[in-house]
C-alpha cells in the first residue's frame, strides 16, 4: 500500500504526454483516478493502461475544457463517483508560436481559454472538496512563463498568468489547508508541438528544440516526462506538506536565462 492508495486524483489533459505519464504514475501507486480529456480514443487507452498498472478505480470523462459546462460535469462526475478529491492536477494545455504581430486574437482566446480559464474554473470547483481532505493542487505551467520568448508571446503570457494564479491562490487557500504549487517544465517530446498550427509554418518540433537549445545551463533543452512526473509525485506527497506557492522549474536551468526564441 502506498500513501496514495486511498487518494482520488483528478488529472486534466490525461490522454497523452505529461498527463498520461502522471496518470500512470499515480495508478502504479494504487490511487483512484478521474481522467479528463477531449480525446476519447486516447483517453480510453490511458484508462485501460491505468487499470492494468494498479489504479484502485478509474473514471474517464470525455470533455472539451473550453466549454464551461463540461468542467462542471467533470467535477460533478468525479465527486459522484468517488465522494472525495485529494489532488487536482491542472495539466491540459495548448501551444501556439507567434509574436505580437503574428499571433491572432483568436489564438489569444484559444490559448487563454484552456491554459488559464479552465484551470481557474477547475480550481474554484475543487476548493470545497480539497478543504475537506486538506488536499493539494498542482498546475502544469512552463518555463515559458518565466522567460521572455518574443515568438511565443501568448503561450508565455498564459503560463505567466498560471504562475501568478499558483502563488496567489496558494496564499488565498492556505487558511483552508489547501496547498497549491506548479511545475515548470522545459521542452519535452510530447504531441503539443505537433498539433496543426502550433509552430510557425515550415518549422518542425526538432527545429524548435534546436533553436531553443542554446544557453541552457545544464546543457540540452529537453526534459523527460519522468522528470516532470517525479516533481509532481513529490509535490502531491506528504514530504511536501510545508511547500505551497512554489513554481518548481524542471528545466535544466532554462528559466535562469532570461530571453530566447
Ligand atoms: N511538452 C512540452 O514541451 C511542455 C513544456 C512545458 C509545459 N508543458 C505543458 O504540459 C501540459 C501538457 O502538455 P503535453 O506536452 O503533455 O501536451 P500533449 O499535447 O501531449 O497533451 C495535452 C493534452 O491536453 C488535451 N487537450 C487539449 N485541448 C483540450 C481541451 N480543449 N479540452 C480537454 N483536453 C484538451 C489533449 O487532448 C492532450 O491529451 C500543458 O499544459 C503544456 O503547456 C509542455
Amino acid at each position: 500500500m502506498s500513501a496514495f492508495t486511498s487518494k482520488v486524483i483528478l488529472i486534466t489533459g490525461a490522454a497523452s504526454g505529461f498527463g498520461q505519464a502522471i496518470a500512470n504514475a499515480f495508478a502504479k501507486k494504487g490511487a483512484s483516478l478521474s481522467l479528463v480529456d477531449k480525446d476519447e480514443e486516447n483517453l480510453n487507452k490511458v484508462t485501460e493502461q491505468c487499470k492494468k498498472a494498479g489504479a484502485s478505480k478509474v473514471l474517464a470523462v470525455v470533455a472539451d475544457l473550453r466549454v464551461e459546462d463540461n468542467i462542471v460535469r467533470a467535477m460533478n462526475e468525479t465527486i459522484e463517483t468517488f465522494d472525495r478529491l485529494d489532488v487536482l492536477v491542472n495539466n491540459a494545455g495548448v501551444f501556439r508560436m507567434g509574436s505580437v504581430e503574428q499571433a491572432s486574437i483568436q489564438s489569444f482566446d484559444f490559448i487563454f481559454h484552456l491554459n488559464v480559464k479552465a484551470h481557474f474554473h477547475f480550481t474554484k470547483l475543487a476548493v470545497p472538496h480539497l478543504e475537506q481532505t486538506k488536499g493539494t493542487i498542482i498546475n502544469v505551467s512552463s518555463v515559458a512563463g518565466e522567460r521572455r520568448l518574443p515568438n511565443c508571446i501568448l503561450y508565455g503570457m498564459s503560463k505567466a498568468a498560471l504562475n501568478y494564479f499558483t502563488k496567489t491562490s496558494a496564499l488565498g487557500l492556505a487558511g483552508k489547508g489547501i496547498r497549491v504549487n506548479a511545475v515548470l517544465p522545459s521542452a519535452c517530446k510530447t504531441s503539443i508541438m505537433s498539433c496543426p498550427g502550433a509552430l510557425s509554418p515550415g518549422l518542425t518540433p526538432d527545429d524548435f528544440f534546436r533553436k531553443t537549445s542554446f544557453q541552457v545551463p545544464l546543457g540540452g533543452v529537453l526534459v523527460e516526462k519522468q522528470d516532470v512526473v517525479d516533481a509532481i509525485l513529490f509535490l502531491a506527497s506528504n514530504s511536501a506538506r510545508t511547500i505551497t506557492g512554489t513554481c518548481l522549474a524542471v528545466d535544466r536551468g532554462h528559466a535562469l536565462v532570461g530571453s530566447g526564441t
